[in-house]
């Protein structure tokens, strides 16, 4: 017998910087050099940003499309692909996508399929890709009212991640984008979580036009970076830290028919799997107290009448099932450091309405609420 081996692995930069598509800024041009490029962006962006890209990207072709969480779906990706052939892009050539998250997907997965792979760009427009969606190597598209259950692993060319362009997105994507900061924060870097309740809210007035700002979203970059460095394409197993809030999540937002935001299923994730950590032993009341504390100081709910026994129950058999059989539920074990529970064996039935009625105690009794309708 003679065995063989192919290593294969790829590195790509995350840069942030100011003024990406300001006059003169040659960020952006440097990385497309000489290739055919498809500008991918919806039409908030364009609206906002199209004079600036076109200007920056004179030779490029600029792809609008009409794309939200409802549409993110194997049709849009084939647009996209549709667009690039039209555009003849060659292997080398370039889609770039700039936009948030749902614009980072498709062409995440797009790039993945033309010509079996050529590189894209990603510049992420809202915090959520910012520090999320734009940067890791996976995208998906929902199918068959399935979320995210169509995707690929494709790492991007490159990140270009500017924090001024954050100054128009919405207050309420800003608090969505502090929810995967927040996940970061309490799974491995105790500090970052010390700024997100000291400055977050004020950052989100401010829409992170703030000197506070860099430090938070180069901390969750590094963190998010650390994380998925360990374990890029999850050969090396189904438990990761960066599942922290997205267990029950994906079952949340299909429930909502998508009108729950993902990083609002996020948080609401988050409470009721640190609440369940309390139940189980794992985590200490106090810093459970200050997650809960954090977001819903952050204008986050951690309660929704979506939440339920059932809900939860059937969300962490589909998590099993998509993480090769095991739940590897993560729960923070204290601010900054996490543990999985590796088997539902580990969540007692008793565990899951305690950890409901503990959160909704803490509601009632000492925070302000927030209810998704
Ligand atoms: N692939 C991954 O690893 C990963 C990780 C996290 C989230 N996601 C996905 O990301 C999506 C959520 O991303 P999102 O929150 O960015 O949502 P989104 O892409 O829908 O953007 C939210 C809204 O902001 C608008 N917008 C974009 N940039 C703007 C700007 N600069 N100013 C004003 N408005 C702007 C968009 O038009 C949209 O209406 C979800 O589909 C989620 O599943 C993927």
């Amino acid at each position: 017998m003679h065995r063989m081996q192919c290593e294969s692995s790829r590195h790509y930069d995350v840069v942030v910087s100011e003024g990406l598509l300001s006059a003169g800024n040659e960020l952006l041009p440097d990385a497309v050099g000489e290739r055919r490029a498809l500008v991918v962006v919806d039409h908030a962006v364009d609206a906002l940003h199209g004079p600036a890209l076109r200007r920056t990207l004179p030779d490029a072709t600029i792809m609008v499309v009409e794309l939200t969480e409802q549409t993110k779906s194997i049709e849009a990706v084939l647009e996209v692909c549709r667009q690039a052939h039209e555009a003849g892009l060659g292997r080398r050539d370039l889609i770039i996508a700039v936009g948030g998250g749902v614009v980072c997907d498709v062409v995440s997965v797009a790039a993945s399929l033309v010509r079996r792979g050529i590189p894209y760009v990603c510049v992420p427009t809202t915090l959520v890709a910012q520090v999320d969606a734009g940067i890791g190597l996976k995208g998906a598209v929902n199918f068959a009212g399935s979320k995210s259950f169509l995707g690929s692993f494709a790492p991007p060319a490159r990140v270009l991640v500017d924090p001024t362009l954050l100054a128009t997105v919405s207050a309420r994507d800003l608090r969505c984008g502090l929810a995967e900061i927040a996940k970061v924060a309490i799974v491995r870097d105790a500090a970052l979580f010390e700024r997100v309740e000291r400055d977050g809210a004020a950052l989100v007035a401010r829409a992170f036009q703030d000197v506070a700002a860099g430090p938070v979203i180069e901390g969750a970059i590094a963190g998010m970076l650390g994380e998925l460095s360990l374990n890029a394409y999850e050969e090396r197993g189904y438990a990761r830290s960066m599942d922290f809030g997205h267990t029950f999540s994906p079952l949340l937002e299909e429930c909502s028919g998508y009108t729950l935001r993902h990083g609002e299923a996020v948080a609401l994730d988050m409470a009721v799997s640190s609440a369940i950590g309390v139940e189980i032993g794992i985590l200490d009341v106090a810093d459970h107290a200050r997650i809960v504390t954090a977001l819903t100081g952050l204008g986050l709910a951690v309660c929704s009448p979506l939440v339920t026994v059932p809900l939860l129950a059937s969300a962490m058999e589909r998590a099993a099932a998509h993480r090769d059989g095991d739940l590897n539920l993560v729960v923070p074990d204290r601010i900054g450091s996490a543990a999985f529970v590796k088997s539902a064996d580990g969540v007692p039935p008793a565990v899951l309405p305690r950890a409901l009625a503990r959160l909704t105690a803490m509601r009632r009794d000492n925070l302000p609420g927030h209810h998704h309708t």
